[in-house]
């Protein structure tokens, strides 16, 4: 990753931490630009911030549990008062493709329990239409093949990701299949359809979930992009 990428995500997540209060129950997200989030909320609970912190990665929780951010299981709670995550892809309308770091399912579980769900990108994440990056599809190891099959027949091209030659497992024990739809004009029609195969989990899409965007450039600006504008 060059540095202009990584300037522009460690931006976005200082200006993004800005929005956590006192007492809050925070969403803490997954990846490289997540990271410097997690970061930049230690360096607060250090200086005496008090939050409470639901991780939707094994990895994200343990980097949260060395800054000492307390961590309290998901089922304690019904809602999240803001959830910090990253992204993949963001559109104009700010959906999202993520999942790039096969966190997605327990990623979207958190945004759906969240009443502010901002998401932090470096600006080359913002698109025009979703597709160049693949969609990552989370499914049900058993019978794969099948489910595979159906997100070919969808023209999802489908590839499944490996680590070290083998699948590459979730943190949920599931499968994680790639697809390649090309430049995607209704994403959330592929969305209902994507989520219709049985044997899908969850797919990488976020229609409307995200409530704003916050974009760093190489050179130290943000960009707050706002649901609805
Ligand atoms: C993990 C994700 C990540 O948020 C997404 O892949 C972006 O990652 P990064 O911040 O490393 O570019 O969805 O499942």
């Amino acid at each position: 990753m060059d540095n202009a990428a990584i300037n522009g995500k460690k931006i976005a997540a200082g200006k993004a931490v800005e929005y956590i209060k006192n007492g809050m129950t925070v969403g803490l997200g997954t990846g490289s630009t997540a990271y410097w989030a997690i970061q930049n909320i230690g360096e607060k609970v250090k200086a005496g911030l008090s939050v409470r912190a639901v991780a939707t990665s094994i990895q994200s929780e343990e980097l949260a549990r060395q800054l000492q951010i307390p961590i309290i299981p998901f089922s304690e709670v019904d809602r999240l008062d803001v959830t910090i995550d990253g992204a993949d892809e963001v559109d104009p309308q700010l959906n999202l493709i993520k999942g790039g770091g096969g966190a997605l399912l327990r990623e979207k579980i958190v945004a759906a329990a969240t009443k502010f769900y901002i998401i932090i990108v470096d600006e080359s994440k913002l698109v025009r239409q979703l597709g160049h990056f693949p969609l990552p599809v989370e499914v049900a190891p058993f019978a794969w093949e099948l489910t595979e099959r159906r997100l070919a027949a969808l023209g999802g091209n489908p590839k499944m990701r490996l680590a070290e030659g083998k699948p590459y497992l979730t943190d949920n024990q599931h499968y994680i299949l790639d697809c390649s739809f090309g430049s995607i004009a209704d994403p959330a029609l592929l969305h209902r359809q994507v989520s219709d195969i049985t044997g899908v989990m969850e797919d990488g899409f976020f229609i409307g979930m995200a409530d704003i965007v916050v974009a760093g450039s190489p050179s130290g600006e943000t960009r707050i992009l706002k649901k609805g504008e």
